[in-house]
């Protein structure tokens, strides 16, 4: 029989200061809880329960997809009592029980596993915890140990005296305990501080019958990290970025200044990849060999052939870019804009919706929606597809090689011909044949000589009134 793994996250996280529960609160696009109850998936466990209380529907909602049992602890009277909620949903379980919180979120699958040979190497009796040695150990409960090295208890900073306070050995609030767990659980009491149930104090229950209690340095202090308030949340967060950065670095990806550099570990890049400063990557971006996203560009669910390119402050969403196409700077890609190979889109231009075929160019300042644009056809600056009439969404079809000069609107639905040109300031609201022009707007009049029969006119009118 392997391990179960018990996951507290009943808590409301007052010190988040929020009105999001805090194990919901998101590291890299993903809520808190899902990072340690994917650890005690990994770590081979034969059953994983997670304790949910506030707001319990919203908790259990995040892990919808994932093979967990939830239980229930109403009142939220401790981290003992939370413990005590899950022993139902472990009926006839008798093999070791771990115990991590949802706070926890950097604790490995081979830290879980770790722990759980620790109590293996008793014969399976009593119990083990993780603990770490951090310069600052503000918050956390402190280990106490005989002036031999053994464990003694563990006392919470809320009750802790200030000798006790000084102590940098503190508890991670993971452990591994034996089914004899339930049964101590039932002796602790709440005459502490913060008049809870306190998890830690079950450490005695061990000892004062005789069980062997290990403590185990945690082997990377940096997973045990605890994520209470926003401070410690970012911190937690910087320590997967820098997880991620790394092995991306490893894998071939060039970053400059990654410090700098945010993404999510759904996202896949290929060797050569450049990002520079500021870059953002969302969800599931994909970005193929030697392909570069220029400085404070974000890009969320999008797809990067390889070679293809985005410059400076540009935003990608549901985006894709074929070889040797090009978007920015300052351009916006929404869902369903595709260009093709060799495409260009540069500044203050909006796609959404639309192809744009190979080789098309639209330079500067153009809203494409619900458009298909083909081969080479150039799309002037300031070109509009009015593709809503205020109910209804219509198409733009325009033909390859078609000239659409600038500052004309294309009001859709509406097929522009291959090779056809559009004169600049156009509205289009017919069809236009291949290879036609249409010129749409009203006729320019000159008038020879105009102002400056205006101005002796009124010159003559000033010489008149003086
Ligand atoms: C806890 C430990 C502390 C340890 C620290 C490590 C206790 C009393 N203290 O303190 O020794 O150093 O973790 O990070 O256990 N929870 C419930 N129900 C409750 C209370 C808490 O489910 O009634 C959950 C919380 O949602 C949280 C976890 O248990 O995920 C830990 O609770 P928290 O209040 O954060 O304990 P700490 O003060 O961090
Ligand atoms: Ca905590």
């Amino acid at each position: 029989m392997n391990h179960a793994v018990v996951i507290l996250a009943a808590g409301k996280g007052t010190r988040m200061k929020s009105a999001r529960p805090k194990v919901l609160h998101p590291l890299l696009g993903q809520p808190m809880i899902r990072y340690p109850v994917q650890a005690a998936l990994a770590s081979g466990a034969d059953r994983v329960v997670v304790v949910v209380g506030h707001r319990a529907e919203e908790v259990e909602g995040a892990l919808a997809d994932l093979p967990v049992a939830f239980a229930r602890q109403t009142e939220q009277l401790g981290t003992a009592h939370a413990l005590m909620a899950a022993r139902e949903a472990l009926a006839g379980f008798s093999g070791p029980v771990l115990v991590t919180s949802g706070d926890t979120p950097l604790v490995s699958s081979a830290t879980l596993r770790a722990l759980a040979n620790a109590l293996k190497e008793q014969g399976g009796e009593g119990m083990a915890l993780l603990t770490l040695t951090l310069d600052d150990p503000t918050g956390y409960g402190r280990i106490l140990r005989d002036p031999d090295g053994r464990v003694r208890g563990i006392v919470e900073e809320k009750d802790a005296s200030p000798e006790e306070r000084g102590i940098r050995e503190v508890n991670s609030g993971v452990y591994a305990f034996d089914r004899q767990v339930w049964g101590f659980l039932e002796t602790l009491e709440n005459d502490n501080a913060a008049g809870e149930y306190y998890l830690p104090d079950v450490v005695k229950r061990y000892l004062e019958a005789g069980l062997p209690v290990a403590a185990v340095p945690a082997p990377d202090p940096s997973e045990l990290l605890g994520a209470n308030d926003r401070a410690q949340l970012a911190a937690v967060e910087g320590v997967l970025l820098d997880r991620l950065r790394h092995r991306w670095m490893q894998a071939g990806v060039r970053m400059h200044l990654p410090e700098t550099i945010y993404l999510e570990p759904s996202v896949r890049l290929a060797p050569d990849v450049v990002l520079e400063p500021g870059v953002v990557l969302k969800g599931t971006t994909e970005v193929g060999e030697g392909a570069r996203i220029g400085a404070y560009s974000v890009v969320e669910d999008s797809l990067l052939a390889p070679g293809a390119e985005v410059r400076p402050h540009s935003v990608l969403t549901g985006a894709r870019l074929a070889t040797g196409a090009v978007a920015g700077p300052f351009a916006r890609l929404r869902p369903g804009a595709e260009l093709l190979e060799g495409a260009y889109v540069g500044n203050f231009v909006e796609v959404k919706k639309s192809r744009l075929g190979k080789g098309v160019k639209a330079g500067h300042l153009a809203y494409l929606g619900d458009a298909e644009v083909g081969e080479g056809t150039n799309v002037g600056a300031g070109v509009i597809t009015a593709n809503y009439d205020g109910k209804q969404k219509h198409r733009t079809e325009i033909g390859p090689r078609a000239f659409i000069g600038s500052n004309s609107v294309l009001i859709a639905p509406v097929t522009i011909g291959k090779e056809a040109f559009v004169a600049g300031g156009s509205a289009i609201n017919r069809d236009v044949p291949d290879g036609a022009l249409a010129i749409a707007r009203g006729r320019q009049k000159v008038l020879e000589g105009w102002v400056w029969r205006r101005r002796e006119e009124y010159r003559k009118e000033r010489e008149e009134r003086s």
